[in-house]
């Protein structure tokens, strides 16, 4: 694969010399321009050689709300006489720790609640050769309700299954259960793996996302390492239920204990015979393997995914034809959320009324979600479905940081646009969400105090998306930087009445052009957190635009001018 031979190269050097792509490319008979499309479009790797102390302060919501502007600033105070050679300090994208913003990684160790000291001595240490080693924290067991196992030998519904190969009845299982998508499209579960059982052949797969890339998006990191046994066990039920023999985890390179723990945990499989040629002597087959993400927000797309399994840029497929008809190396395959996995076995195991009645007034089943930014006590919360927001943010996450009150949230990051505090009281569920104009999507909650400026909440969301874009498509490339020089404008304020009525006619335009023609769901939402500003806090807008004041007094600082020209081109 391609990917292990960059990597092997870039071990060695630090990057990726030239020389050695080219005589890679000879070795493996495999045109330079291939290779170097490929090494040039993920951030794991460099063409360059990286500094001594390579410095990545996380710019993304959570980190955003927990002063990641004010930490890069005074990095680069404290660090402005080191030459570019021993330091430089720039944006990524969420590291995946939004609970514990803000985030950095040097030389691509992660590190968290920082603070500039803690950096700066870090980085001081990286200049003079010294290893810069992240924390590897213990992870004692933590009790899930979900865990139909908590007490007794896992994987029983695998041992059931293999005994009575009643494949049809997990279908219908599932299909009773109602059980949706939980990355983020809710589409349902049995739908997709029903599909895949009936096409022709035997080539079939069956690939787990666990990439994990929006801002505060933390909930999978938790269930990989608390419950990996019921994401390889649902893995497992769906190669078996399908036909497929094969089966992939993908996973973003930032979780690498979770890595090493869905490792260990497939190890234990293969010594109980539950994976391999003859699943506990059934005659079923299927095996499971790790694939570690090369990095970015797009991989989590599940057409870009496989491109990337495959070896290529990952740049989301026209669809159709779907995964489930033409996936993997173009065959069958069923594509699930780590969470999604995660519910099988406790649905199949406690039966569906069960499952049923876990769920708060009509929804069903059980949540992780994740809860970042203002919140007193960030986390990941495993909450009956059709909980109300206010119960999660105010209970479980013990309220807003510093007794202020709460004046937004998000209820799945940038994706899902932010809800004013008025509407605290709507409830985790599909269509609960939707009808608030929002969306259940990852569980990503992300609390914004009063202190907080929503127009820059706004244009940190949109700016991600700008960074994150693929570029393959237009309509995001074009309207994703579009939308961002707008809103830049926009908080540095000082507009005539007239043009700010023309740029709003200019997103409406721009917004709808992107949903209706972008390739995929990354350029389809990048409307969604301007819009929902303008539609809940329109008059915050309007102050800065046209009053030329930030009502919380965060645009207009000589830092927040200065940002936009520091984060163009975030991607290497
Ligand atoms: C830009 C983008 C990023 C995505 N990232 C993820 C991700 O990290 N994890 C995930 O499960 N789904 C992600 N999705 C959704 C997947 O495309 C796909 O719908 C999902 O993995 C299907 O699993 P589910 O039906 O179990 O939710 C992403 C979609 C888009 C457009
Ligand atoms: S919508 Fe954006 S991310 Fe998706 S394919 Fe087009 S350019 Fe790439
Ligand atoms: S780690 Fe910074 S937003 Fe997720």
């Amino acid at each position: 694969m391609i990917f292990d031979d960059l990597r092997a190269i870039q071990l060695r050097y630090g990057f990726l010399p030239k020389a050695e792509l080219e005589a890679f490319s000879q070795r493996s008979n495999t045109p330079l321009y291939q290779i170097h499309s490929v090494a040039s479009f993920y951030p794991h790797f460099h063409l360059t050689p990286p500094p001594k102390a390579d410095v990545r302060v996380c710019a993304d919501m959570s980190c955003h709300l927990n002063g990641a502007c004010e930490l890069r600033s005074e990095l680069e105070r404290r660090l402005a006489k080191s030459s570019a050679a021993d330091v430089q300090i720039r944006d990524v994208s969420c590291l995946g720790r939004c609970d514990q913003a803000p985030a950095v990684s040097i030389n691509d160790e992660i590190f968290t609640s920082v603070t500039a000291a803690s950096v700066e001595t870090m980085a001081r240490n990286a200049i003079l050769g010294k290893e810069v080693l992240e924390p590897h924290p213990g992870h004692g067991p933590v009790r899930c309700a979900s865990d139909p196992y908590s007490q007794g030998e896992k994987y029983g519904v695998v041992r059931k299954l293999a005994a009575t190969k009643d494949w049809e009845g997990v279908l219908a299982e599932l299909k009773e259960s109602e059980l949706r998508g939980m990355g983020g499209a809710g589409f349902p579960a049995s739908t997709k793996w029903d599909l895949v059982r009936r096409q022709p052949g035997t080539e079939k797969y069956i690939v787990c996302n666990a990439d994990e890339s929006e801002p505060g998006t933390i909930k999978d990191r938790f269930i990989m390492t608390h419950l990996p046994h019921l994401v390889i066990e649902g893995m497992i039920v769906a190669g078996l239920v399908t036909g497929a023999k094969r089966g992939i985890l993908y996973i973003r390179h930032e979780y690498r204990l979770q890595e090493e723990i869905l490792g260990e945990e497939l190890r234990r499989c293969h010594h109980e015979g539950l994976l391999g040629k003859n699943i506990l002597k059934s005659d079923a087959a299927f095996d499971l393997e790790i694939f570690v993400s090369p990095g970015g927000y797009i991989c989590g797309e599940e057409s870009a995914l496989i491109e990337a399994i495959e070896g290529r840029r990952a740049e989301p497929r026209n669809k159709p034809p779907f995964p489930g008809q033409a996936g993997l190396w173009q065959k069958p395959t069923v594509i699930n959320n780590v969470e999604t996995f995660a519910n099988v076995p406790q649905i199949l195991a406690h039966g569906v009324e069960w499952y049923k009645t876990q769920g708060k007034t009509g929804s069903r089943g059980l949540k992780f979600v994740g809860v970042s930014g203002h919140a007193a006590k960030p986390g990941v919360f495993e909450v009956p479905m059709g909980t109300p927001m206010r119960e999660i943010i105010f209970q479980h996450a013990g309220g807003i940081r510093g007794g202020r009150q709460l004046k937004a949230f998000a209820p799945s990051g940038p994706s899902s646009g932010y809800l004013p505090a008025s509407m605290v009281d709507v409830r985790l569920d599909f269509k609960t969400l939707a009808d608030a104009g929002s969306m259940l999507g990852s569980g990503a909650i992300v609390v914004c105090d009063d202190t907080t400026c929503m127009l820059d909440m706004a244009l940190n969301a949109v700016r991600f998306y700008r960074n994150e874009s693929c570029g393959k498509c237009v309509p995001c490339r074009v309207g994703s930087q579009k939308l961002t020089d707008l809103l830049v404008r926009w908080t540095r304020g000082g507009l005539a009445e007239k043009q700010y009525r023309a740029d709003l006619a200019l997103i409406d335009e721009l917004c709808q052009a992107m949903s209706l023609t972008s390739i995929c769901g990354l350029g389809q939402i990048v409307p969604a957190p301007i819009q929902s500003v303008l539609k809940h806090f329109r008059e915050e807008v309007e102050a800065h635009v046209l009053k030329g004041r930030c009502p919380s007094g965060i645009c207009f600082t000589p830092a927040a001018r200065a940002g936009e020209a520091q984060r163009v081109g975030i991607r290497p």
